[in-house]
C-alpha cells in the first residue's frame, strides 16, 4: 500500500537528487536551528550565503550569545522579518546560559523556545537527533495533498491537523526519519514544484492520485484570502 512506500520511495529518490547544501552535512543543532531559522520566510538561494556568513562569524552557540544583538542583525540584513534575529540572539544566550550550551534533544523540550514553532522543533528533532517527527510544511502539504488526493483547504485547522496525522503515520515507515524528512521537503522543492511538477519523471506517478485525476493544479486547495 501506498502508506507503507511512500517514505521508502522519497528516500530512494532523496539520495539520488538531494541538493547538496551545508547545513546537510551536520548533526549540530545548533547549526540545524540556524539554517532553519533563516530558511523559514527565506528561499535556499538567498539563505545559503546568509547561513555561511552565520556559521563563519558565529561557529557555536556561545559565540552567537556573547555576539551584540546589533551585529546579528547588521549579518541578518536583507532577510526581513527581524524578530527572528532577536529571538535567534534570545534563544541563544538562554540555551548558552541557563541550559550549558546544550540545546534541548527532543521535540517537545525543543518547542519551549523562543522562536521554535512545531515545524522547527521537528526539523530539529529529527535532523539532530533522529526523533521519528514529521516535518510539515508548504511542501509536505503540497506533495501529500497531491499523491494522496486530499481537497481539505490546507488554511484550515482540520485540514492542518489531516495532514500532520498523514505525515506521522507515513514516517513510521520510513527507514531513516531525518533522511524521510529532508526527502519530503527536497521532493516537494524540485520534483513537485507549485506550478510546473516534473510527473513524467516522477517514482510516484503510477500512484499518485493528483497525476491519475489530472488535479496537479488544482492540488493543494488553498481558500482564497
Ligand atoms: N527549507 C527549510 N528547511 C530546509 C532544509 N533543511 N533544506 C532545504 N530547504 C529547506
Ligand atoms: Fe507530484 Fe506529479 Fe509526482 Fe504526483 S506525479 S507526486 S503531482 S510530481
Amino acid at each position: 500500500a501506498l502508506e507503507t512506500t511512500f517514505a521508502p520511495t522519497l528516500e530512494r529518490w532523496y539520495e539520488h537528487h538531494k541538493r547538496d547544501l551545508p547545513w546537510r552535512h551536520t548533526r549540530d543543532p545548533y547549526c540545524i536551528w540556524l539554517s532553519e531559522i533563516i530558511l523559514q520566510q527565506t528561499r535556499v538561494a538567498q539563505g545559503k550565503p546568509y547561513y555561511e556568513r552565520f556559521i563563519n562569524a558565529y561557529p557555536t552557540v556561545a559565540d552567537m550569545a556573547r555576539a551584540e544583538e546589533r551585529d546579528l542583525l547588521r549579518l541578518w540584513q536583507g532577510l526581513g522579518y527581524y524578530s527572528r534575529a532577536r529571538n535567534l540572539h534570545q534563544t541563544a544566550r538562554y540555551v548558552t546560559h541557563e541550559l550549558s550550551g546544550k540545546f534541548p534533544d527532543n521535540f517537545r523540550d525543543l518547542l519551549k523556545m523562543k522562536g521554535i514553532g512545531v515545524y522547527t522543533a521537528a526539523a530539529i528533532a529529527s535532523f539532530a537527533f533522529g526523533e521519528r517527527v514529521p516535518v510539515v510544511d508548504g511542501n509536505v502539504y503540497r506533495v501529500l495533498a497531491r499523491v494522496f488526493g486530499i481537497d481539505e483547504d490546507i488554511t484550515t485547522t482540520t485540514a492542518k491537523k489531516t495532514f500532520a496525522r498523514l505525515a506521522d503515520q507515513l514516517i513510521q515507515a520510513a527507514g531513516d526519519p531525518a533522511t524521510f524528512n529532508q526527502a519530503i521537503m527536497e521532493f516537494g522543492a524540485i520534483q513537485c514544484t507549485p506550478l510546473s511538477p516534473d510527473c513524467l519523471l516522477c517514482p510516484l506517478q503510477q500512484q499518485c492520485n493528483a497525476y491519475l485525476t489530472g488535479r496537479q493544479q488544482r492540488l493543494p486547495v488553498k481558500a482564497r484570502k
